[in-house]
């Protein structure tokens, strides 16, 4: 069987890497000057994860386009991490939020967009009650709170590997003895996540049945399949052993649709029939505009309604000044309407399929221990079998190979997510944009293997 040859990957690695530099002068005195005031150099720190020695400076992007500021133009499978995936500076989005903004963006009321947008909500996710928020990762803060409100109960339940956004209780990953630990190397934890959450592997019912047993777990916060730690797909039937679990141990149900949009206009809660207690989206539901939402069951709703118009209530804790705004509300009526439909999914998953099969074929064809996984419009491969849980996907994580396949991508126009090895398609991709991808690809596999 065919191995990657290491020694050629460093020596390839290293020859991109210098041409990267030499390609992207502009960005180079960028990043120079970026490191005066900002920490780590970006504005974000996992912007440091680009491959390449720095990260490059974008001056457009437009459809599934991106062209940095040294003129290079790139297709663009990375999609801002899902937040783009309308397409970048569609024309709905950006005459919606310029008329907002000539209307007023902000003013501690309600906007009618609101009302069309709860309404387009429930449509596709089913559930009838929704709030916003600015940020999936809010949003989620948001639901955790209303789920120990109505159960009482102290602890939530993730995946092994899941990511949720910044949610202090999310951030844990298993020991290997099944108990809680912190994620490898994060950043102050304000408090150990043992004390608030239980973990387990996505896909062992064994192991959620014994963690929810002692009733103590308010809900169980997931993705209806992994995506941040790559594509982990559920058993067969596993998502309804979930969810009877769940209801006879009296724990809540929310479903994260942040990634797993990818799936179709409803989210793999439309496209699997899930029945989830509550509901959390944000990244693309605005068309890149800061914005997130979540949903409520008819019943759970009701309760949290009561709370909030009860005497003497504390509504801190859940919200904030701009969620809701109107620019958010409006740009969320744009894109809702005007993107993320069964038409644009018509486009963007049989290109998925395409990227995907276009992958497969190299691996095949050289006879490679790797695979591809694709969920919708999102496609990954991986240099192992398809993992079944987190621990199986981390375990066969490869820093070398991933930073060789990126930088190879970048410098030929090519931008991939900095994390893991996927690609998001849109309606604004095309055939020759995926098929540019596949001989890349086998270009870039061609060069390290023994
Ligand atoms: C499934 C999921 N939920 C929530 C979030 C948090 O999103 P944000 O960083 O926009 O708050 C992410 C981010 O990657 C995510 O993948």
């Amino acid at each position: 069987m065919p191995a990657v040859d290491r020694t050629k990957l460093e020596q390839a690695l290293h020859r991109e890497r210098q041409a990267f530099i030499s390609t992207h002068p502009r960005s180079a005195a960028l990043s120079a000057s970026a490191r005066k005031n900002l920490l780590t150099g970006v504005p974000m720190a996992w912007m440091t994860r680009w491959p390449g020695s720095f990260p490059i400076f974008f001056s457009e992007a437009h459809g599934a386009r991106v062209v940095d500021v040294d003129g290079i133009e790139y297709v663009d499978f990375a999609l801002g991490d899902t937040g783009a995936m309308t397409g970048h500076a569609k024309p709905f989005i950006t005459e919606a939020v310029h008329r907002q903004a000539g209307r007023g963006i902000t003013t501690m009321l309600p906007s009618e967009d609101c009302i069309w947008v709860g309404a387009e909500l429930e449509r596709r996710f089913g559930l009838p009650l929704w709030q916003f928020a600015l940020t999936a990762t809010d949003a989620n803060r948001f639901v955790l709170r209303i789920a120990r409100y109505v159960t009482g109960r102290p602890k939530i339940l993730v995946f092994d590997w899941c990511y949720h956004g910044t949610v202090d209780e999310t951030l844990a990953t298993m020991a290997p003895d099944g108990s809680t630990q912190l994620r490898p190397s994060n950043i102050g934890a304000q408090v150990h996540p043992a004390h608030t959450t239980k973990v387990v592997e996505f896909n062992d019912l064994e192991a959620l049945e014994a963690a929810l047993a002692p009733g103590d777990v308010a809900c169980v916060l997931a993705e209806p399949a992994l995506t941040n730690i790559g594509i982990v797909l559920p058993d067969p039937g596993y998502h309804d052993e979930l969810r009877r679990i769940t209801r006879e141990t009296g724990t809540l149900l929310v479903i994260d649709e942040t990634h797993t949009i990818c799936a179709g206009p409803g989210g793999a809660t439309a496209a699997w029939g899930l029945q989830p207690d509550m509901l959390t989206i944000g990244k693309p539901i605005g068309g890149g505009v800061p914005t997130a939402a979540y949903g409520l069951s008819a019943e759970l709703g009701e309760r949290v309604d009561e709370f909030f118009n009860s005497e003497g209530v504390d509504v801190s804790g859940i919200g904030g000044t701009l969620a809701g705004n109107a620019l958010a509300a409006a740009a969320m009526r744009a894109a809702l309407g005007n993107a993320l439909r069964v038409d644009d999914f018509a486009v963007a998953i049989p290109l998925a399929e395409r990227w995907a099969a276009g992958v497969a074929g190299v691996i095949d064809g050289k006879q490679l221990p790797w695979t591809v996984q694709r969920l919708g419009c999102r496609a990954e491969y991986w240099f192992c079998e398809p993992p079944r849980n987190g621990a199986e996907a981390a375990a066969a994580m490869d820093a070398e190979l991933e930073a060789w396949f990126h930088l190879f991508m970048l410098n030929r126009g090519v931008l991939m997510t900095p994390f893991h090895n996927m690609a998001l398609l849109s309606s604004s991709h095309v055939a020759a944009d995926v098929d540019l991808h596949t001989r890349l690809f086998a270009a870039a596999v061609d060069e390290i293997l023994k």
